[in-house]
């Protein structure tokens, strides 16, 4: 009876640690940049903060960050469409930062001032991202 409880209870640890390790692995690509910090001050993930913090990021208006002071031009034009950063955004955002603006505000030399892309894992990234602002 007590053996099967141990193992119970290591059995949900696994469950719930699991995932934990992946997410972190990924957001090394990211934290060299950004933090996820909470309105309360809290750093929900560890980083830095020479790009926006990226808390709520799904479906918050681009260049949303009221505290960032280095939004480019081009991105802050785009957030005059008024779109937001929904998983489809995101992830085409991601693959292409400067194609992604080049569409969005019709200008052939639009720039990012985000010079990273991210290959594969960008909507695992989004949905990582939304459960830590929930
Ligand atoms: C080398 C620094 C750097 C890295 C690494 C980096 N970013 Fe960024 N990121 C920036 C900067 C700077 C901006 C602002 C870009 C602009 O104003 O054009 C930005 C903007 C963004 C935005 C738009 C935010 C908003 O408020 O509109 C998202 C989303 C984003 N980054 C996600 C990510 C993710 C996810 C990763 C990891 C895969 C990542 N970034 C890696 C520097 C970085």
């Amino acid at each position: 009876m007590r053996i099967s409880s141990v193992l119970q209870v290591v059995g949900l640890s696994f469950v719930l640690i699991g995932p934990a390790f992946a997410d972190d692995a990924r957001w090394r690509d990211c934290r060299t940049c950004h933090a996820v910090i909470a309105p309360d001050g809290t750093e929900l993930a560890r980083g830095g903060r020479s790009g926006p913090n990226l808390y709520g990021i799904a479906n918050r208006p681009f260049a949303g960050d009221a505290e960032f002071r280095f939004y480019s031009n081009d991105l802050r034009s785009a957030a005059g469409s008024g779109a937001r950063w929904t998983a489809e955004n995101f992830i085409a955002y991601l693959t292409d930062p400067d194609a992604f603006l080049r569409e969005i505000t019709g200008n052939p030399n639009a720039e990012s001032g985000m010079h990273v892309q991210l290959r594969s894992g960008a909507r695992e990234m989004f949905e990582y991202l939304r459960g830590l602002s929930d």
